[in-house]
């Protein structure tokens, strides 16, 4: 069973010698492994139960040891660099033969990133490789925010899982691309559309596309828990469809006060805080998974800010086909 501690001295033996170790970012908790050693990339596959066509982002200390792994510079990648890193912002940028195959999943362009937890910036400036990191969850489960998520679904199968506390952000970093000389959002995530506008001078198009190799992280089903989920604006009409059942109910803001009673409730920020709403999320999804409840009900946020990327999530994690 992994360990749970802040050693990132034999976090650096573990990866040196090829093994996973689970590590905090400001987002969420990542599995990660040496991001140039297809053999240790091979073993995140294999824990996750991920699809091999999936891609990795990999992650940096600082925008200086990326350029090896580009071939091309960006003019907007400077910039960018500048204003977010490090932090929660992801790059599709032209890959350098430098990055294995099973990294990209027959891509030409690579996922980049400098993460800005404490810890694993302490841990990468002690490596001389990248990190490869996808999520610390099962495939398609929800995103790990605490150290105790990571125990409990993958702890039987790696040592070590570095100690971050609690992630700052609590939800994936903002994935963006280029088409053309377009900037494209791939994924929705904590640095919105108008803060990328603010650097770029454009306002970033929408990537509408599910395709696998686009971003994974955008299909239908993903973020779930195992408990049914059904994210909606307005709880009162959904809480009358399934009364007599066991209920659980995430709300934003303020308590649910009509009828039915549920069986347990979350209420994630008092004070209507998109931010903390973001930050705790996961946390109140695992809670209410682990309950055996016959259904999970979530009101949906404010379509506004990170608001955006929260309902993103939502609906993926409410997804059942
Ligand atoms: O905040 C985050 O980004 C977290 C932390 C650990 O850094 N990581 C994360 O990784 O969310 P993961 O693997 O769960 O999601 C990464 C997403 C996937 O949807 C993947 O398909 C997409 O990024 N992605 C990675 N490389 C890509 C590439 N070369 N082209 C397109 N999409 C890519
Ligand atoms: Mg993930």
């Amino acid at each position: 069973m992994a360990d749970i501690s802040d050693d990132i001295v034999l976090a650096k033996q573990l990866l040196d010698r090829g093994e996973l170790v689970a590590i905090p970012t400001e987002t969420v908790y990542g599995l990660a492994a040496n991001g140039t050693s297809t053999e240790a990339l091979e073993k995140i596959f294999k824990t996750k139960g991920r699809p091999v066509n999936n891609p990795l982002i990999l992650h940096f200390k600082n925008l200086k040891s990326i350029h090896p792994f580009i071939s091309e510079i960006h003019d907007d990648l400077e910039r960018l660099a500048l204003r977010f890193w490090p932090g929660p912002l992801t790059l599709l940028l032209p890959k350098s033969e430098k990055v294995v195959d099973i990294v990209t999943a027959g891509s030409s362009r690579v996922a980049v990133r400098v993460p800005s937890h404490p810890i694993t910036l302490g841990l990468l400036n002690s490596l001389d490789y990248p990190l490869a990191a996808p999520s610390a969850n099962p495939s398609g489960y929800i995103s790990p925010t605490r150290p105790h998520h990571v125990k409990e679904q993958l702890g039987h199968k790696i040592q070590l899982i570095l100690d971050g506390g609690v992630c700052t952000s609590g939800i994936e970093s903002t994935i963006l691309g280029w088409d053309g000389e377009e900037p494209v959002i791939y994924r929705k995530g904590v640095i919105t559309s108008e803060e990328i506008e603010e650097v770029l001078g454009k306002v970033p198009k929408l990537n509408q596309k599910t395709k696998v190799l686009e971003a994974p992280g955008m299909l239908s089903s993903h973020y779930a828990p195992r408990t049914l989920t059904l994210a909606v604006p307005e709880i009162g009409e959904v809480l009358k469809v399934h009364q007599g059942k066991k209920i659980g109910l995430i709300m934003f803001k303020n308590s649910f006060s009509g009828k039915p009673v549920v069986d347990k409730e979350i209420v994630l920020s008092k004070e209507g805080s998109l931010k903390e709403m973001a930050q705790k999320l996961y946390a109140a999804m695992y809670e209410l998974d682990a309950l055996g409840l016959d259904v999970i009900i979530i009101q949906q946020a404010p379509e506004e800010g990170i608001g955006k990327a929260i309902n993103d999530r939502l609906q993926r994690s409410s997804f059942h086909e």
